[in-house]
C-alpha cells in the first residue's frame, strides 16, 4: 500500500502542470520538436548599415523573439537578429521571414527595420531595435511596438506599416516630456480576432496596452501611436499584474504576445522569471518560464484569474544553452487554421514554435 501512495505522489508531482491549468486557459502547447528550432542566426546574409556605412552580417550571431501576423493566408514573423560587429554585444535589427505551413519559414535576405540616420538613431544606437510585437489596426494596417536600445535605457516606441515591408517609426510610445527617460519595453496591445487576424479593439473609447518587464503595466490611447501610461496615486505607471512571491514568476512579469479578448476576458500571455534567475539560473526551477492571466474586458486594470502555474518552460538543448540559459521567451501567436501557433525565442538564440488544437 505504501508503495502506491508513494507512486501516486510522484504522478501527482509530475501531473502538476497539466492538472492544475484552468479552462480558460490557452493550452496545452506541444513544442514542434522535429523542426524545432526553425531560424537560427546565419553568417551568410549581409547588409549595408546606412549608420556604420559598411557591409555586415546582420544575422550573424542570434535571432530570437520573435512577434507574427497573418497576411493574405500566410504567417508573417517580425524577428530580432544581432549582428557580430562588436560596437556593443550585438546590434539589434528586425529580420522578417513568411510560410505557408507555420512551421517552415523563408526569410528576407536584408532587415526590414533598423537603427538608421533618422530622429531615433539617439535612441536605437548602437543597441538596436529589438523584441518586436504586432498587431493589425482596424484600417488594414499594422502597429509595431518596439524597445530601442541606446546601450543604456530601454524605451518602448511604435512604428507603423501597410504590408510589414515598408515601416514609418512613429517615435517613442510615451511622448509626454515626463516619460523621454522611462525603461519600457514590451507592449502588448489589446486585440480581437476577427476571422484569421489580431485587430487591435477600443474598449471604452480607447486602445489599451499593457507593457513593462518589472510589473505589467498598463496604457492607453486614441491612435496607437501615441500612449499614455495609467499613473498611481504616486503619478508613476501603476502596476497592473505583479511577481508573486514563492512562484515561477517571483522576480518580474513581461508582456507576451498581443493580449486579446475572449467569451471569459482579455487573455495575456506573459513572459515571467523566478528570483533565483538573477543569480544567472543553472537549473530551470529558476528559468523564464510563461504563465497567463485573464483581465475583465469591461476593464482591463481588473484581474479576473491567474494561472496557477506556468503553462511553458525551457527543457530542449538550445533552451537551456544559448546567449542567456534556461529561457523561453514567447511574443509571437497566431491562429492558422484552426490551431494555435505560439513563437518564441530560446536562450536568446534561436527560435522556435509550439502548436495548440484548443478550439
Ligand atoms: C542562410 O542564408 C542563405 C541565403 O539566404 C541560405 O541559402 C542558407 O540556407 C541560410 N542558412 C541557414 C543556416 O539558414
Ligand atoms: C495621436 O493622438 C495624439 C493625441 O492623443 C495626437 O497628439 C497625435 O498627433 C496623434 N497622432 C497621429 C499620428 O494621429
Amino acid at each position: 500500500m505504501k508503495k502506491y501512495l508513494f507512486i501516486l505522489s510522484i504522478c501527482l508531482a509530475a501531473c502538476e502542470n497539466k492538472t492544475e491549468q484552468q479552462d480558460w486557459q490557452l493550452t496545452p502547447f506541444v513544442k514542434q520538436d522535429t523542426d524545432n528550432p526553425i531560424l537560427t542566426a546565419n553568417d551568410t546574409t549581409t547588409f549595408d548599415d546606412p549608420i556604420l556605412k559598411r557591409t555586415i552580417n546582420w544575422e550573424a550571431k542570434d535571432v530570437y523573439n520573435p512577434s507574427a501576423v497573418m497576411r493574405d493566408g500566410k504567417v508573417y514573423l517580425l524577428y530580432r537578429a544581432e549582428d557580430t560587429v562588436k560596437v556593443v554585444d550585438g546590434t539589434s535589427r528586425l529580420g522578417l521571414a513568411v510560410s505557408e505551413d507555420g512551421i517552415h519559414f523563408k526569410r528576407q535576405p536584408k532587415p526590414v527595420f533598423y537603427p538608421s540616420e533618422d530622429f531615433m538613431k539617439k535612441y536605437e544606437y548602437p543597441g538596436g531595435c529589438e523584441d518586436p510585437r504586432l498587431v493589425a489596426t482596424p484600417d488594414g494596417k499594422y502597429i509595431l511596438t518596439y524597445t530601442a536600445y541606446d546601450g543604456k535605457t530601454a524605451r518602448l516606441c511604435v512604428a507603423s506599416s501597410p504590408d510589414l515591408q515598408n515601416w514609418k517609426k512613429e517615435g517613442l510610445a510615451f511622448k509626454a516630456a515626463k516619460y523621454e527617460s522611462l525603461w519600457s519595453k514590451s507592449g502588448a496591445i489589446i486585440c480581437e480576432k476577427v476571422n484569421e487576424k489580431f485587430i487591435a479593439k477600443k474598449i471604452n473609447n480607447k486602445y489599451w496596452m499593457y507593457f513593462g518587464d518589472t510589473n505589467l503595466f498598463l496604457a492607453s490611447s486614441d491612435n496607437l501611436t501615441d500612449w499614455t501610461p495609467l499613473e498611481g496615486e504616486d503619478g508613476k505607471p501603476k502596476p497592473i499584474v505583479k511577481p508573486r512571491d514563492d512562484n515561477f514568476d517571483s522576480w518580474l512579469v513581461e508582456s507576451g504576445p498581443a493580449a486579446f479578448i475572449t467569451d471569459k476576458g482579455i487573455l495575456l500571455i506573459y513572459n515571467s522569471a523566478n528570483k533565483g534567475f538573477q543569480n544567472k539560473a543553472t537549473d530551470t526551477k529558476n528559468a523564464y518560464r510563461a504563465g497567463q492571466v485573464l483581465l475583465d474586458k469591461n476593464d482591463p486594470t481588473k484581474i479576473i484569474d491567474r494561472s496557477k502555474t506556468f503553462f511553458f518552460e525551457p527543457d530542449k538543448p538550445y533552451e537551456l544553452t544559448g546567449q542567456v540559459n534556461n529561457v523561453v521567451f514567447v511574443e509571437g501567436l497566431v491562429n492558422f487554421k484552426d490551431r494555435w501557433f505560439l513563437y518564441y525565442g530560446t536562450a536568446d538564440s534561436k527560435i522556435a514554435v509550439a502548436v495548440s488544437d484548443k478550439k
